[in-house]
């Protein structure tokens, strides 16, 4: 497959599974959380199809098109290993979404943000949080749910906290 096959894909199945989430989440209360802003397209969507949530983006550098960067409130900008753990104030109460795309392929890099982030996502989550993510993630009393129909296992991962 080329990689603009590859690529497709993955977006196909990001707006497939953000929708997906979305309708998971409509009875549970809360903000969702961005944890990667990058160019913004994930963001947008978000919005688009959640317009009555508070979305907060993570993000250590800014470099989206100006269309797709939040407000200054929803911005929190750093390390998410050091911000993250400290925005229960800012963001309220639990997360009813939480949505990883930080992943920059290294198996690697993943493995050793999986074993940091994991706690931290756990800490914001609360009955009902459904988390995405484009690396998998260890969160005790989180089932793995089935992804859409259509996407290959291992693209995405797919967690609710029961
Ligand atoms: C793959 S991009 C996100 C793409 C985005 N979902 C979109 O649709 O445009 C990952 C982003 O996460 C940010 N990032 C990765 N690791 C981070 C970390 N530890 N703390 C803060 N930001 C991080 C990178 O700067 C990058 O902008």
């Amino acid at each position: 497959m080329s990689r603009l096959d590859s690529m497709i894909n993955r977006l196909v199945a990001q707006r497939q599974i953000l929708n997906h989430a979305a309708a998971l989440i409509q009875k549970v209360p809360g903000p969702a959380l961005e944890l990667g802003l990058g160019n913004g397209r994930t963001f947008d969507h978000l919005r688009e199809i959640l317009p009555d949530r508070e979305i907060f983006v993570f993000e250590r550098k800014i470099t989206a098109s100006p269309r797709s960067i939040p407000d200054a409130d929803h911005v929190i900008l750093g390390e998410i290993r050091d911000t993250l753990p400290f925005s229960g104030s800012r963001i309220g109460g639990a997360a009813a979404l939480i949505h990883a795309d930080l992943s920059n392929g290294d198996p690697t890099d993943d493995l050793a943000r999986r074993a940091w982030l994991s706690p931290m996502i756990m800490a914001r989550a609360g009955a009902g949080t459904v988390v995405l993510s484009g690396h998998e993630l260890d969160l005790a009393d989180f089932e793995r749910l089935s992804l859409p129909e259509g996407i290959r296992e291992g693209r995405y991962y797919l967690y609710r906290k029961q």
